[in-house]
């Protein structure tokens, strides 16, 4: 693997978190990562009108009428042809096929916005609520067969204020996740610059 990991991004919506882990890269360009290709399953996102603007190379298809199975297989070829060996979701609101995550085993990222193990999968700021929790947060974890469940690798924790509701402190905790997330993308691409992760396959 050469010195910096070629990162591919995988964004549905706004795409805050893709631009937060550009701007670390474009701050300083010895950064352990280069952002390869902005990938979507939603071709309306309002985040690829911002990848385009930053000067990212960019592909997009609608899941919508293919199986997940053969949608991630079209994704899987895009990364190759990209030569992308790293991917990291970042507000990417689809499930992934057990295919896919076992190919890109070690090599896949995601930002989920709570305390994992705490509230995994949707609606993470009005369950913090709900419980009474003192802390919300941030994770950035590898992904595996189960949703949310990887290792986590970096954690950011947001105090939960008493006039808290879910907006306010979405928004708080959205602002640890751009400080979060591109820390840890860094770090984790400089441990896998110089390890021996397993080859992808070749489907040259
Ligand atoms: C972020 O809060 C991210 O943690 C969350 O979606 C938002 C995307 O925002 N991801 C998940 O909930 C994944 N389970 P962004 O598009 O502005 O980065």
């Amino acid at each position: 693997m050469a010195d910096r990991v070629r990162v591919a991004v995988l964004i549905s919506g706004r795409g805050s978190n893709m631009v937060a882990l550009a701007e670390h890269k474009r701050r300083d360009p010895t950064r352990t990562y280069d952002i390869a290709l902005i990938a979507s399953n939603v071709p309306e996102a309002r985040g690829l009108v911002v990848a385009k603007r930053l000067g990212l190379k960019s592909w997009a298809k609608s899941h919508v009428g293919l199986s997940r199975e053969g949608f991630d297989a079209e994704l899987d070829v895009v990364l190759h042809e990209h030569k992308i060996e790293l991917v990291a979701l970042a507000g990417y609101m689809r499930l992934l096929s057990p295919g896919f995550v076992d190919t890109w085993s070690g090599r896949l990222l995601n930002i989920h916005p709570s305390l994992l193990p705490a509230h995994r999968g949707l609606d993470t700021h009005r369950r913090a609520l709900m419980a009474g929790d003192e802390f919300a947060g941030c994770s950035v974890h590898l992904v595996t067969a189960d949703l949310d469940a990887g290792p986590v690798l970096a954690q950011e924790k947001v105090r939960i204020l008493p006039r808290d509701d879910a907006e306010s402190l979405a928004a708080r905790v959205l602002e640890a996740e751009h400080r979060l997330y591109p820390v840890a993308l860094e770090e984790y691409c400089r441990l896998i610059a110089g390890a021996s992760l397993p080859r992808l396959p070749d489907r040259s």
